[in-house]
């Protein structure tokens, strides 16, 4: 908790050093927009969702602490605490998800942070440092992830990412998550349910679900620190339950 509160902290220090809270709230409504009602616009070649400064800072202060509590709850929810070397963070933005599950074992894995976009890793950089994680990132398109550490060792989790591949690199990773389950890593996939139910969703619990993998949805009501409550009032966003589904292979 302490940790996380921490964070929360730095966030709002490095964020809101130079712009004022209702910028971001501006930022967040239209942030809010694109992920919500415009998908297809997130997906251009080049996308400008996350272009901006008051953008940004609204990914960081309010998705990216989101991102963290719910991917955590899942871990736990499944049962995912089993130590491992590596977590890879595919399509890691501020580097939420994977921290939320490097942080869940002892020893702590270390983590590859893995985006197109070199703002996403800086920011990942900071908040895997943040943690005390031993981390390198790398950026890179997740439809040609290079099989790493291959086997039980490795955690891949692809949190808030998948939705934004066109349909071929999202088959190409489809595959290239399925080789590595198969070799015996842990996958994690986490989306949010409140879009009308993607098509490419039940082909991925099915493909993972032939190799013992389990799909779920979810429902919690999560404490969720001060700016995100503040930030979603203020953008009038609904913040009382956190709606998610997920894929998870052991
Ligand atoms: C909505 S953010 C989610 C970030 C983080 N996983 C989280 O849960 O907060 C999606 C991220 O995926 C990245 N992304 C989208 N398409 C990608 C691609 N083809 N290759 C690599 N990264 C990609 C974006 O740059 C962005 O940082």
């Amino acid at each position: 908790v302490q940790a996380f509160d921490a964070w929360m902290a730095a966030l709002d220090e490095r964020h809101l050093a130079d712009l004022r809270v209702q910028e971001v709230t501006r930022a967040l409504r239209a942030l809010s927009v694109d992920y919500v009602r415009r998908r297809a616009r997130v997906r251009e070649p080049g996308s400008r969702a996350l272009e901006g400064r008051g953008k940004r800072a609204a990914f960081a202060l309010y998705y990216a602490p989101l991102h963290f509590l719910v991917t955590r709850q899942i871990l736990r929810a499944v049962g995912a605490g089993v130590a491992r070397d590596t977590i890879v963070d595919l399509g890691c933005g501020t580097g939420a998800a994977g921290a939320a599950w490097a942080l869940e074992m002892e020893p702590r894995a270390e983590v590859v942070g893995i985006d197109r976009l070199g703002w996403a890793l800086e920011e990942a950089g900071f908040t895997y440092r943040h943690f005390g994680l031993r981390h390198r990132v790398r950026r890179g398109d997740l439809s040609r992830i290079e099989p790493g550490a291959r086997g039980r060792a490795t955690g891949y989790v692809a949190a808030f990412a998948v939705n934004e591949l066109d349909a071929a690199s999202r088959d190409a990773l489809r595959n290239a998550l399925n080789e590595q389950a198969r070799a015996g890593a842990a996958v994690l996939v986490v989306e949010p349910i409140a879009r009308a139910i993607a098509p490419w969703w039940r082909d991925w619990a099915t493909s993972f679900g032939a190799i013992g993998g389990r799909a779920d949805e979810w429902r919690f009501t999560l404490p969720l620190p001060e700016r995100v409550r503040t930030l979603a009032r203020a953008a009038g966003l609904g913040e009382r339950e956190q709606k998610c589904r997920s894929i998870w292979v052991p």
